[in-house]
Parts: structure tokens; C-alpha cells; sequence
């Protein structure tokens, strides 16, 4: 009846999915609900919760040489999931909200050398001092940084403009694109990053 989540369309992480696909990537896309179809011949695993999205995510870290991580998870859950729905009689009403674990953060610890990372952050404010930080904190390999406060790129939008940030400290603008070019971009620099990680492995 009721349920807390966060703000996400899927529109980008789609793309992705679609981008990496048109390459002949065998692509395996853990998704929460959304309202968009994905492209045809990619896996979908469809998952409810943040625990659920987790497991699926460390099966699939398995056998990928690329992991993306685009999704908008819940940082926080209800302590006590009511069984039935909850009537309105108080004036006010607490819930008690408990953290969700950090899946970016647990694949970064478990990922192999060869294995290239992607992380997203959606920032309003700070955005490239806030991304490099997760970037370090979660062990990644990319993140792509981009400006939630801005109403025409981003959130349920078509078109999206990012900024790279990568280990080294090296960043790269990606103009203002359609999603699946963004997308494009994004594996583009992905790649990269695998095939340097493998020449050297
Ligand atoms: N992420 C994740 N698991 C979570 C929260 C976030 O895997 N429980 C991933 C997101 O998919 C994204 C990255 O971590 O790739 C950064 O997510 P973001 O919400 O920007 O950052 P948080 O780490 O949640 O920090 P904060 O909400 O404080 O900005």
C-alpha cells in the first residue's frame, strides 16, 4: 500500500544496459521497479529491495568484466514493515528508518583487479568534491558525477550532462546528450579502463 524509495526513472541506467548491449555485450541489468522496457536481448533481474538488489548484484559481479552501479538505493528502510495497512488516526506519525547497506561499497571490496567499477553520484551541491570522495570511499574504478539540482538534465529527464572522475584524479566533461549517448561516453571511458587493466594484469 505504502513504501519509501527514492526518486529514480531508469532512464539512464537503461541506456546503459541498451548502450552496452548494441556493443554484443551480455548484459545482465538488476532492476527496481520502473516503468520503461528494456532493450531486447538483455537480462533483466527484477528486484524489490535494497537486500534484494544486493544479492543479485554480488551473483552477477561473478562473471562481469563491467559493473555498472546507476541505481537510485534507498539509504534507509523501515525498521518494522507494517503487515497491514497503516490507518490514519495521530496527528503525527514516526517511523523508525534503518540504513541499508552500501552495495557499490561491498562489490568495491570484493571486486577482482581486472574488474572496472562505475559508480554514479547525484549530487545538488559540491558535485565533483562530493563524487571524487565516493569515488575513494567505495573503491571505484569511474564515477559519473552529475547535477541533480537542475531541472533540465538528470532526474526522469531525456538528456543528462556528466562529469567523469576517475582513480588517477583525472575528470572529463561529457556535454549535454541524450541518455544513450551519455551512456556511449560512459562504457567508452569503461573499456578503456578494462582493456589498460588487462594489457598490464
Ligand atoms: N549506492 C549503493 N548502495 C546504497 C547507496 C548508494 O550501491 N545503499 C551506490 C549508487 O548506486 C551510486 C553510488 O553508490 O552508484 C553513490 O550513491 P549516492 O546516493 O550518490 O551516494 P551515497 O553513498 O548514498 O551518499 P549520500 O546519499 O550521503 O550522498
Amino acid at each position: 500500500v505504502r513504501y519509501i524509495s527514492n526518486r529514480s526513472s531508469g532512464k539512464m541506467g537503461y541506456a546503459i544496459a541498451e548502450a552496452a548491449r548494441r556493443r554484443g555485450a551480455s548484459v545482465t541489468l538488476v532492476s527496481g521497479p520502473v516503468s520503461i522496457a528494456a532493450a531486447t536481448g538483455v537480462d533483466v533481474v527484477p528486484v524489490e529491495s535494497a537486500a534484494e538488489m544486493k544479492a543479485a548484484m554480488e551473483t552477477a559481479l561473478a562473471t562481469a568484466d563491467i559493473v555498472v552501479m546507476c541505481a537510485a538505493v534507498a539509504d534507509y528502510r523501515v525498521m518494522e514493515p507494517a503487515e497491514r495497512k497503516i490507518k490514519k488516526t495521530a496527528e503525527d506519525l514516526s517511523l523508525k528508518l534503518v540504513r541499508n547497506p552500501d552495495i557499490l561499497e561491498g562489490l568495491g571490496r570484493a571486486k577482482s583487479s581486472r574488474q572496472i567499477l562505475v559508480g554514479f553520484a547525484a549530487e545538488t551541491h559540491d558535485v565533483v568534491a562530493y563524487a571524487a570522495e565516493k569515488l575513494r570511499r567505495k573503491n571505484a574504478d569511474l564515477f559519473v558525477a552529475n547535477d541533480v539540482s537542475r531541472g533540465d538534465i538528470g532526474f526522469g529527464a531525456e538528456e543528462n550532462e556528466v562529469q567523469l572522475l576517475f582513480a588517477d584524479g583525472a575528470t572529463r566533461k561529457i556535454e549535454k546528450a541524450s541518455k544513450i549517448r551519455i551512456a556511449s561516453a560512459i562504457l567508452d571511458a569503461a573499456r578503456d579502463l578494462h582493456q589498460a587493466r588487462s594489457a598490464t594484469a
